[in-house]
């Protein structure tokens, strides 16, 4: 590397988001909740060449791994991602995002309406479809707006 070029470090432990849709890094970073109160090392890259995007982000968050439902919405706004888990600085684990079925938890849904806004005790359910995620209890449909109803878990 010459002196011109500056590159984020590699981490420790954590976990990389890779290959993210060039412009969601802030996005995913919503998904998972972060907004760097939490204390934890956060790099985001955004915008960078790739062979295959075109554009892409990398999130990396040292010493937190995602859950499924955190890696299914993920993989809704940015559907080539890959998850790298990393420990002692080697990746250990790399998957690819994969589009599921249905979303459970981290989207509310928009129809005040809903039983899922009623205050019960009931965790929210999308049905993923052709053109966004429909609410399994009202019908209501997400399209591009999804990053727009992320809850706050
Ligand atoms: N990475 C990191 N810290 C580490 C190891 C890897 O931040 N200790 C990052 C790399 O910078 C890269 C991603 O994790 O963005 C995946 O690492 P690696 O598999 O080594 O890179 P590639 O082979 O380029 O990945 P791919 O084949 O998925 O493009
Ligand atoms: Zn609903």
């Amino acid at each position: 590397m010459s002196d011109r070029e500056l590159r984020v470090s590699k981490i420790r432990n954590g976990t990389v988001i890779d290959h993210v849709s060039g412009g969601q890094a802030l996005n995913v970073l919503s998904i998972l909740g972060i907004d760097g109160s939490e204390g934890l090392g956060v790099s985001v890259v955004m915008n960078v060449p790739s062979d295959r995007l075109g554009l892409k982000d990398v999130v990396k968050v040292e010493d937190r791994e995602l859950s499924q439902s955190e890696v299914d919405v993920i993989s809704l706004i940015a559907p080539e991602a890959t998850i790298n888990i990393i420990r002692e600085f080697d990746v250990v684990e790399k998957n690819r995002v994969d589009r599921p079925e249905t979303v459970v938890g981290l989207l509310s849904c928009p129809n005040r309406n809903c039983i899922t806004n009623a205050n019960e005790p009931v965790e929210t359910k999308f049905d993923v479809v052709d053109d966004g995620v429909r609410c399994t209890y009202c019908g209501t449909i997400i399209r591009e707006e999804l990053a727009a109803h992320i809850a706050p878990e």
